[in-house]
């Protein structure tokens, strides 16, 4: 007889069978183990669908079997209702905050008052980190489960944001491993990542919504929601720079080993962070970081020094609500105050009207500003920028600077508010905006030079065709002598028509020609990208260069095929598809081609034909001896074709750890399967 248990009406349900309780511990185990390789190490290993597999049948269990839910599991990162408003929490240890350094001098100083205090002459070994751009959390881990998170608030008391902390995908719900305190506080910034910011701006102006100013606000202002549901669509992410509490077991001595310590619990900490000896070797950290700053995927303002050793920092103590083993060296502001000369509009490639705000030039974060873009029109009305008004611009990672907000200023008459224009301001055709785009956009199409400019701009930028030398000042004046009209004229330009532009001379003309000459041997890849299709980006073009493998393939397939190649979805399937409708479009493909523009066909390594020669292989589950990118250029290499999904027309499955619905599926439709060891050897086989 099935064993039962009595819940609390009093009728008896079947207890919950030892298997299912086992294969819902594995499935816990493998879903933290996954999110743990995508949020915390940004290196995943089974595609987000094998992903969603596993977390849905754990879901279906838990649904099931609801007596086995617990706080930890990772279905319960999102919790059921808003909260009413936010508990207050005491920090048993203040969170304090650190003093600033401006300048070298300071660092020097603050190098020089631990030493004194310390009475030693031995330099002292730092631990070294950016000083992060987000908001601070304090985390309580208690038995390794995730309790408690709460803002720093005043630092003594702060709120209570748990709901939402655990709705973030990199801070562990459960620390991994068995050594940790019973109780651990662990303490971090929680921010939001530049690219995340920028896709939450672009959707909030795509719907109207608020726009947030920097990704400091976005991070601040996600975790103070009341709604749980709403942080959890918001992209944060989280950095651990140390510890408060810890009872009941034991941290390392040292700052640099604690961190890698937590890293080993499972939590992200910055990649940048190291630790250096004496003041010289801050102060090149900081002068590295400064130069990596821009291309870091998330805003910092400086760097911290932390004198390392635990026993040091408490034999210094604190001033105030400042350590003294501790300081920020901060970078030059990323934003800064200027005025508004001028709005003016720019018309894009595809026609879009964009103001530009024309500024006093003013230096932001060690680079000089004199315009910034406004995005859109709405933008523009959003913010209310006009001439002559006093703004904040902000330049951060190499986006172009914003203006975040005006300063309104007392007793200034401000100017009229600029109002959208009728035609384009470049060649007089109307100005359109299709009902529910936010883009205005001039509707002249290849009558607008401006449209051709920047078609041409495109399709020679680095990039794309990249044709050295032909830069935006001598593309103005091809188009504005009417020498080029479209990118297929530049193959017909002459030595002679060259040679006679102001500030040109023989050796210049033919040093374009030459290039000019050499762009055209180049990749299909690069080739689509240069065409200038509507949100073909780079990624694009080479996932429908890599999926369709030609060109004539992917000018006659249909949005439903176009749409089964992985990230392409409807709009950009339906901007290809439209784009290679149009006649002028196949004519100057044609053209381009017979201009002489070619790609040499990927070359198949050896001669004994291939492994996978016109095969259609489908790969799942995880790999042991190299990621999916690499098995599948290796199957590529071999003339294989890499699919998504399996079907009659697969030809074989590579299956590795963990494989899921694909693998039955391909036993249910008897395609071929082969484990890895099989994959390798019909890999080995022919390189032999
Ligand atoms: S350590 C006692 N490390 O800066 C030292 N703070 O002004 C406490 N911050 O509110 C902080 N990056 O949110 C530390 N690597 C880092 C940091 C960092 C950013 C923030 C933190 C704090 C503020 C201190």
């Amino acid at each position: 007889m099935m064993k039962t248990s009595g819940n609390r009406q009093g009728v008896k349900v079947p207890k919950v069978p030892e298997n299912v309780l086992e294969r819902v511990r594995s499935l816990r185990e493998s879903i933290n183990y996954h999110n743990h390789r995508y949020h915390v190490l940004d290196d995943p290993e089974i595609p987000d669908v094998d992903f969603d597999a596993l977390f849905r049948e754990l879901a279906e269990l838990e649904q099931k079997y609801p007596e086995i839910i617990v706080g930890e599991s990772p279905t319960q990162r999102v919790g059921a209702a808003p909260v009413a408003g936010f508990a207050q929490v005491r920090h048993e240890q203040p969170m304090l905050s650190l003093d600033n350094a401006f300048d070298e001098a300071a660092v020097l100083d603050f190098n020089r008052r631990i030493l004194e205090r310390l009475d030693r002459e031995e330099p002292i070994k730092f631990a070294v980190e950016p000083k992060l751009d987000g908001t601070a959390i304090s985390i309580l881990y208690e038995n390794g489960i995730l309790v408690r998170a709460a803002t720093r608030g005043d630092g003594s008391t702060g709120e209570d944001v748990t709901h939402n902390v655990r709705t973030i995908g990199s801070v562990p719900l459960r620390l991994s491993g068995s050594d940790y305190p019973e109780l651990l506080e662990v303490r971090g910034e929680i921010f939001m990542p530049r690219a995340g910011f920028d896709a939450l701006n672009a959707g909030a102006r795509a719907t109207n919504e608020k726009i947030f100013m920097n990704p400091r606000n976005a991070a601040a202002g996600s975790l103070r929601q009341l709604d749980p549901r709403v942080t959890a669509r918001r992209p944060l992410d989280m950095f651990a720079y140390g510890i408060g509490i810890v009872r009941g077991g034991q941290m390392p001595g040292c700052h640099s080993d604690s961190l890698a310590r937590l890293g080993e619990f499972g939590l992200k900490i910055c990649p940048e962070s190291c630790s250096v000896v004496g003041e010289e070797a801050c102060l090149d950290y900081y002068r590295q970081i400064g130069e990596k700053r821009d291309r870091l995927p998330y805003d910092i303002d400086g760097v911290v020094y932390k004198v390392d050793d635990f026993d040091l920092q408490s034999r210094l103590g604190f001033v105030a609500r400042a350590p003294r083993w501790a300081i920020a060296h901060k970078f030059p502001a990323q934003e800064q105050a200027t005025t508004v000369t001028d709005i003016e509009w720019q018309v894009g490639r595809t026609g879009a009207i964009t103001p530009v705000a024309r500024l006093e030039p003013v230096l932001v974060g060690g680079v000089t500003v004199s315009n910034a873009t406004l995005h859109n029109f709405d933008e523009l009305s959003r913010k209310d920028v006009r001439p002559g008004d006093a703004v904040v611009v902000r330049r951060a990672g190499d986006v172009i600077p914003e203006i975040v907000r005006v300063k309104i200023r007392k007793n200034h008459r401000r100017k009229a508010a600029v109002k959208l224009p009728a035609v384009c301001p470049v060649c007089g055709s109307e100005i359109i905006r299709a009902e529910g785009e936010v883009v205005a956009r001039c509707s002249g199409g290849f009558v607008c030079s401006a449209q051709r400019k920047e078609s041409i701009r495109h399709f020679a930028s680095r990039r794309a065709l990249d044709i050295e030398g032909l830069g935006g000042k001598l593309i103005e004046q091809l188009v504005d002598m009417d020498l080029v009209r479209s990118p297929e004229d530049l193959f017909d330009l002459t030595h002679e028509q060259l040679a006679d532009l102001p500030r040109m001379g023989e050796k210049s003309a033919q040093n374009l020609l030459d290039s000019i000459e050499r762009s055209k041997e180049t990749t299909l890849d690069r080739f689509l990208y240069a065409l200038g299709i509507r949100e073909v980006g780079e990624a694009t073009s080479l996932a429908l260069a890599e999926w369709l493998g030609g060109l004539e393939q992917i000018q006659n397939a249909s949005e439903e095929e176009l749409q089964s190649i992985e990230d392409i979805g409807p709009i950009v399937a339906a901007h290809i598809h439209h784009f290679f409708c149009q006649t002028h479009n196949v004519q100057m493909v044609a053209s381009l081609i017979d201009k002489g523009i070619y790609w040499p066909q990927p070359k198949i390594r050896n001669s004994r034909g291939s492994a996978f020669s016109g095969m259609n292989v489908v790969l799942t589950g995880t790999l042991q001896s190299m990621t999916r990118t690499e098995a599948k250029k290796c199957i590529q290499q071999e003339g294989g074709k890499v699919t998504g999904g399996v079907t009659g027309k697969t030809s074989l499955v590579v299956f590795g750890m963990n494989a899921g619905s694909k693998l039955q599926k391909a036993r249910s439709l008897d395609v071929p399967v082969v484990d890895e060891t099989s994959f390798l050897a019909m890999l080995s086989d022919k390189k032999t």
